[in-house]
């Protein structure tokens, strides 16, 4: 599915507003994501960092978390907000929990400088971030 260019610039514009709510004083890398429904909901989040680093929230997740929570589903696409100079991937976890809501989502990647000037944008699909992704056999 194309995205609109004004849908996308408004899912831009949430992912930026949550990565400057991100909790990340351990590795101050910020991260901000917000979803775009097909209903029209969008669902931000910002990386939640812990003490014991393994419980760390990415962005990707907490986003689908928040999408999940409101009730709901069929996201099209991802907004992901991180220092530049070049935009950030979702790492490999985030790549898998994005496929299980949906497999063609378009990602729109995006960088900021210090000062939060956009640096960097492109899109991508998680289908081609994570071809092979794992789905039991069960599930369609
Ligand atoms: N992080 C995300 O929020 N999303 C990703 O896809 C990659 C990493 C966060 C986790 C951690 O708080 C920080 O970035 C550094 O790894």
């Amino acid at each position: 599915m194309r995205l609109r260019a004004t849908a996308a610039d408004e899912l831009v514009t949430a992912a930026r507003a949550a990565r400057a709510r991100a909790y990340a004083p351990y590795s101050r890398y910020r991260v901000g994501a917000a979803v775009l429904t097909r209903a029209g909901g969008i669902y931000a989040g910002c990386n939640v960092e812990n003490a014991t680093y393994g419980a760390t929230l990415c962005a990707e997740r907490s986003a689908i978390a928040a999408m999940v929570s409101a009730g709901d589903s069929d996201p099209v696409a991802c907004a992901v907000v991180t220092a530049g100079p070049k935009p950030g991937t979702p790492c490999g976890i985030c790549r898998q929990v994005l496929v299980e809501f949906a497999r063609e989502m378009t990602l729109v990647l995006v960088a900021e400088d210090a000062k939060g000037r956009i640096v960097a944008r492109r899109s991508d699909r998680v289908s081609r971030l994570l071809p092979h992704a794992f789905g039991l056999s069960t599930r369609k």
